[in-house]
């Protein structure tokens, strides 16, 4: 039985990579009564490619050195958000996530954020209780849809990043950065932006209007990535807010739809309900919920989950 002195939280090191991994999918799996946990997320890695990013940061929870629990915090400038949050099965209810919690939060504090956030089980009073005890508190749902690929597509090839010449790349993620920072004060997907191309995990699909930028998406696609073979998951997409944001943020789907079809992936888009256009122009396209959760934010405010913020993300 462990006590709370044997318990010790520290940073990741990069050789737990692989059993962080597998906790994490043997404790998803368990809560989720998956008949062989271990192949929770099949090809899908939430941990390994988050690792050499520049925006986050991982804590270690260990019971006399071994490894029992870990948890991930992402910094989107002036927005952070934690996940996955992960405790090996059998040290389950004795106060673990609380430690990697409070820890998490010191992360943020230092981070001096203006919000943090995170996505989990709405059904569950355990979740929800345990992140009210850390001051967050439950928002709108978030749906987590999809929609099949289409074959013998005959759209045009998207703008992607990883085409652009280094300058215009550089001017491109700062546009981006403007363009975030229009719909919420100092959000800013840079880190995670050049996380995404250092590491071949994917692309960034951009729209533009006589080269000003309209709308980007970070798809994560292929192997080793969030999205895995299938699935071109569209981990965040945004539209420049305002006039037209609605027909900005069709193209922009039409853009990622012909990425993920050129890669024989489905699209995956987390949307928050709160955007109602924005989720009823998706159902509209033919995406479909496959399954929702509930957003929680500290403090209890809309942040960008508002009506008027074309944006997908789901913060897993
Ligand atoms: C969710 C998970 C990380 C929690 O880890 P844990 O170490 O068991 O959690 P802790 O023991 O630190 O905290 C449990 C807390 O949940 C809260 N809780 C539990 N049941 C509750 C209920 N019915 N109502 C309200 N709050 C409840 C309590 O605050 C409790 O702590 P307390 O009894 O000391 O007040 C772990 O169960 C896990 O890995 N699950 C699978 C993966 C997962 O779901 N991750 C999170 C995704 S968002």
């Amino acid at each position: 039985m462990p006590t709370q002195q044997s318990i010790q939280i520290t940073l990741l090191k990069e050789s737990d990579l692989v059993e962080a991994d597998r906790i994490c999918r043997l404790a998803f799996g368990t809560f989720l009564g998956v008949p062989n946990p271990l192949e929770t997320f099949g090809d899908r890695s939430f941990i390994a490619p988050r690792w050499h990013s520049p925006n986050t940061k991982f804590i270690a929870a260990r019971d006399n050195g071994r490894l029992i629990g870990s948890n991930i915090a992402t910094r989107w400038g002036s927005f952070g958000f934690f996940g996955p949050l992960t405790v090996l099965p059998e040290y389950w209810d004795r106060g673990v996530a609380q430690r990697l919690l409070a820890s998490t939060q010191t992360i943020f504090d230092r981070w001096g954020l203006r919000r943090t956030g995170l996505f989990t089980f709405a059904h569950s009073p355990k979740h929800v209780g345990l992140y009210q005890k850390y001051g967050y508190w439950p928002g709108y749902l978030t749906a987590l849809m999809t929609r099949a690929p289409e074959s013998g597509s005959t759209q045009h090839p998207p703008t992607l990043l990883s085409g652009l010449k280094k300058a215009e790349r550089e001017q491109a993620i700062d546009a981006c950065a403007r363009l975030t920072h229009k719909i919420d004060k100092g959000l800013d997907l840079s880190g995670e932006i050049r996380s995404v191309l250092k590491q071949r995990v994917g692309d960034v699909v951009l729209t533009q209007t006589r080269g000003a930028l309209d709308g980007f998406a970070l798809c994560l696609t292929g192997p080793g990535s969030e999205g895995g073979e299938k699935l071109c998951y569209i981990k965040f997409g945004a539209v420049r807010p305002g006039t037209g944001a609605d027909k900005r943020f069709d193209q922009l789907l039409a853009a990622c739809e012909a990425f993920a079809a050129s890669r024989g992936a489905a699209v995956e888009a987390g949307m928050n309900l709160a955007r109602e256009g924005a989720f009823r122009q998706m159902k509209a396209r033919g995406y479909r919920v496959m399954t929702q959760g509930v957003s929680m934010q500290r403090p209890h405010a809309a942040g960008f989950n508002r009506a008027d913020a074309w944006v997908i993300d789901d913060w897993r």
